[in-house]
Order: structure tokens, then sequence, then C-alpha cells
């Protein structure tokens, strides 16, 4: 646990200047939410209630409150969570708590229909802390309800932020050994903030449970290696891209070049 209040401190500098709340609210960052809303609505049905795990600052927990679900969420930063509070309308059901991935005692087993994981394996470094992750987001998911996990992909990272925009050194990341020189692979600590993974990693990561894959999905594809192009779209165009985004972001051709990743699975009966 002394590894989590490490991770803790350094996420609290991070979010504390960062503008979460803004993230996905850019044409780019849109694609990533309008994709996973349209995952989750496929899924959700009317009375279910969600939990959200590392909500921020609650874009997908408001969302889905205004469409009149039952939405508890947990957040580890406090100004996530102020923001979140601000960010609450009169007429949702939504409650939001202080709260860990690693440690969900606080919730019940068997409660919610849909659990949504978007955030907190971008943070988590070892196998184990993230196999802890998806254990408690399991346990206290209903049989039969489904689970979101999203990860950070290593290879869309690299073209996008190190080939593309040049805001990460790919031969500094070599040297220092957080890139593999001959197969590229990433190796995150906490100091780096995100852990980047490839599928396999997801895979390994997922194979110890019980649970039934419904979708892998380049949640985000290539829209934020082209963010200009997709900034600068017409309504009209953006409806077509996000179209064809739908129809193709589980091509496995596509999959790597994405920056996120959407891994959906149902936990069994
Ligand atoms: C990139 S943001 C995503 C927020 C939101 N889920 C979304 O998709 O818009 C990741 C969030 O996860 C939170 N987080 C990271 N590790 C966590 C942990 N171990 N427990 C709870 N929250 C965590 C961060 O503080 C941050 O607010």
């Amino acid at each position: 646990m002394n590894s989590c209040r490490d991770i803790k401190e350094i996420l609290t500098e991070f979010y504390n200047s960062y503008d979460e709340d803004r993230r996905l609210r850019s044409r780019h960052g849109m694609v990533e939410f309008l994709t996973t809303m349209h995952y989750i609505e496929t899924y959700l049905k009317l009375g279910d209630r969600v939990l959200e795990v590392g909500a921020g600052t609650g874009r997908y927990s408001h969302a889905l409150a205004r469409q009149g679900y039952t939405v508890d969420a947990v957040e580890l930063v406090e100004h996530n969570i102020k923001v979140f509070r601000e960010n609450t309308q009169e007429n949702e059901n939504i409650r939001v708590v202080q709260g860990n991935a690693l440690d969900l005692s606080a919730f019940e087993d068997h409660t919610y229909d849909m659990t949504l994981l978007l955030g907190p394996l971008y943070h988590l470094y070892s196998l184990e802390d993230k196999r802890r992750a998806v254990s408690e987001a399991l346990r206290v998911t209903k049989k039969g309800g489904i689970i979101f996990a999203a990860h950070v992909i290593s290879d869309g990272c690299l073209l996008d932020e190190g080939f593309n925009r040049g805001n990460i050194s790919v031969k500094e990341y070599i040297e220092k050994g957080l890139l593999d020189g001959e197969t590229f692979a990433a190796k995150s600590e906490p100091k780096d903030l995100f852990e980047l993974v490839r599928k396999e990693d997801v895979d390994e990561l997922m194979s110890v449970f019980p649970v039934e894959r419904l979708h892998y999905v380049a949640s985000d594809g290539c829209a934020l290696l082209m963010r200009e192009a997709v900034d600068a779209m017409d309504e009209e165009t953006f409806q077509l891209y996000m179209k064809y985004h739908l129809s193709t972001c589980e091509r496995e051709d596509l999959l790597g070049v994405s920056s996120h990743a959407l891994d959906i699975f149902r936990k069994e009966q």
C-alpha cells in the first residue's frame, strides 16, 4: 500500500494542474467519449445501477445520471472530486466518494449492473495491482453484469506523442529504459505517470478471470494522431468520421494505433 500513497501524491500533483474536465470535450476528445457511451448504452437497461471507479470529474457519471441511471462514483484525487461535485445537477441520482480502485471494501459484492474502470489502470504499474483493481471491479458487479476497463496503448501514444508531436523523445525513452529499443514495448513506473500497454498485456492481465470478453475496442482510433484534422471537420464530416470509426474500431488490424483501448467483458453468471 506504500506504493499507493506515492501514486496518489503523483496523481494529485498532475490532476491539480491538468484540466481533466475538458479532456473529452474537444472534438478529437469526443471520439473516445462518444465511442465509450455508444457501448455503455448498448448494455444499460432502465433502472440499472452503475459504479464508476476512477471517475475523474464525472464526464461519464454525470452523463449517465442525467439519463436516469443511479450512479455511484469513486475517485482518488480530491481536486477531481471537487469539480465532480460542482458539475452535479439537482436531478441526478449520484454519489461520489473518495476511494481507491485497489480497495472497494466500502461497496458490497454483486451490487452493480455495470462497473466502469476508465482510468485507474492508466496509473497502476504491476500486474498484481492491475489484477487487484479488476478483481475488485468484478466483485462489486452483479453476476452477468458488464465491466468496462480502459487502457492506454503504447503504440498509439508513441506514434502521436512521440514521432508525430515530439512531446516524448523516443530516443530518450529508449536510453532511459522506458522503451525496449528492439521491440518498442513500454515499461513505466509511477514517476512516469502513465502505464502504456499493448493488447498482449491486456490479454495476460485478463487471462486469470472467469469472464466473457464482449468487445475489445480502439476507443479513440487515430483521433489523437490526426487531432487537427478531426477538430477542423464540419459537423457533417465529423458524423461520417464517427460512423466510420464505430464501424471499424473493433478491427484487429486497427487496434494497436489507438491511444486508448476499451476491454468490455461480462462477469460469469
Ligand atoms: C484519465 S482520468 C479518467 C476519468 C474518467 N473515468 C473518464 O474517463 O473521463 C483517470 C482518473 O482515474 C483516477 N485514478 C487513478 N488511479 C486511481 C485509483 N487507484 N483509484 C481511484 N481512482 C484512480 C485519477 O485520479 C483520474 O481522475
